[in-house]
């Protein structure tokens, strides 16, 4: 194989999202015991559901009848049964009954793939393997996470475009003295400055070199195995109640080669009295002025084009983009040559 062949199967990877990473699909309230609910993540479709004791399970979206959505049927007895011909699936993926057929030989067969799932945060996430990685390893979760000083509200947003513009657009610090200028949060700080990357333990760090803590100053991200996240503290006014910035912890899902969906906590290090107030303040006031916010980053990003990128002229300010585009491409190059089809086409 070429190295030009070898780079457009990299170059495919990562735009229709890494294998072998656990990725946020959906909100928890959205599966329940009551009804399937389908999702998509790197063009794949999944249903999703909570079996008798609440666990959640998740199959390819595929009934092994006749290969419609599974995600259209019904829960049965903590099962999953196909609207079509009613066949019932266990959370495992084996047929347990074909109710229209008695002694059907397709009881007891596992025929539909299952994923790992796991629950935290109000958010659930899903295993995508990858051939050097079948099996999921542990989720490492943001220290926000499991700190019991921190709390947050989840909010996600579908973005209709690549995935690979959503982390641009967490690359690029810059963006928030422009794009959101008018905004409550970040209207403050300089309009000029010279961007910096320093490596972390588990990533990087890009920041302005001009401030700190006066506007989107800068955004870390960490690669562990098995996931990939960030994090970028937002700074509050006084008017905003106690407490110090806001956090976010950003997880970014592609759903398709042309859609992702955004998983953003947005999170304080408060407790007591002082959560108590900021959770009161954020739904009453400033959830709203948050999306607003949230809604320039969609709205721009879905303006351009999906060949954005073959247009681009990146000059300082991009030192991030091209650290996580790297990120990217690194984690793509092991997807590819860890397939064992790879180097025989
Ligand atoms: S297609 Fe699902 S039961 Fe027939
Ligand atoms: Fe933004």
């Amino acid at each position: 194989m070429s190295n030009a062949d070898a780079n457009t199967l990299i170059e495919n990877r990562v735009n229709s999202g890494i294998l072998g990473q656990w990725y946020p699909v959906s909100k928890s309230v959205e599966v329940t015991k009551d009804k399937p609910h389908g999702v998509e993540a790197l063009g794949e479709k999944f249903v999703l559901w909570r079996d008798e004791s609440g666990e959640v399970q998740c199959l390819s979206d595929i009934c092994p009848h006749r290969g419609v959505p599974l995600s259209k049927g019904r829960i049965h007895n903590g099962n999953v049964s196909c609207a079509y011909h009613g066949v019932i699936v266990s959370g495992d993926g084996t047929v347990v009954s074909v109710p229209a057929m008695q002694n059907c030989a397709l009881e007891g067969q596992k025929t539909t793939k299952s994923f790992e799932v796991y629950e935290i945060y109000d958010a659930i996430f899903v295993y995508i393997p990858s051939p050097d990685r079948p099996k999921a390893p542990p989720l490492k979760l943001p220290k926000e996470f499991v700190s019991p000083n921190w709390s947050g509200f989840l909010c996600t947003s579908v973005w209709d475009t690549n995935y690979r513009y959503a982390f641009d657009n967490l690359a690029d610090p810059m963006h928030g003295s422009y794009l959101h200028a008018e905004s409550f949060t970040l209207a403050y700080g300089s309009k000029e400055d010279v961007m910096d990357v320093t490596k972390t333990e588990n990533g990087f760090i890009v920041s302005r070199t001009g401030q700190t803590s006066e506007n989107f100053d800068w955004t870390e991200f960490e690669f562990h195995e098995g996931t990939m996240f960030c994090f970028l503290d937002i700074p509050y006014p006084k008017a905003a109640g106690p407490g110090g910035n806001m956090r976010i912890v950003g997880f970014v899902t592609p759903v398709n080669e042309s859609t992702c969906k955004v998983f953003f906590w947005r999170m304080r290090e408060v407790t007591g009295i002082q959560l108590e107030s900021w959770r009161f303040l954020y739904r009453a006031e400033l959830e709203s002025r948050h999306w607003k916010v949230l809604e320039q980053d969609r709205e721009i990003l879905e303006a351009a084009s999906d060949e954005a990128r073959t247009h681009e002229n990146l000059y300082q300010h991009d030192i991030g983009v091209g650290n996580i585009r790297f990120a990217l491409f690194e984690l793509a190059k092991s997807n590819v040559e860890s397939d064992p089809a790879y180097g025989t086409q």
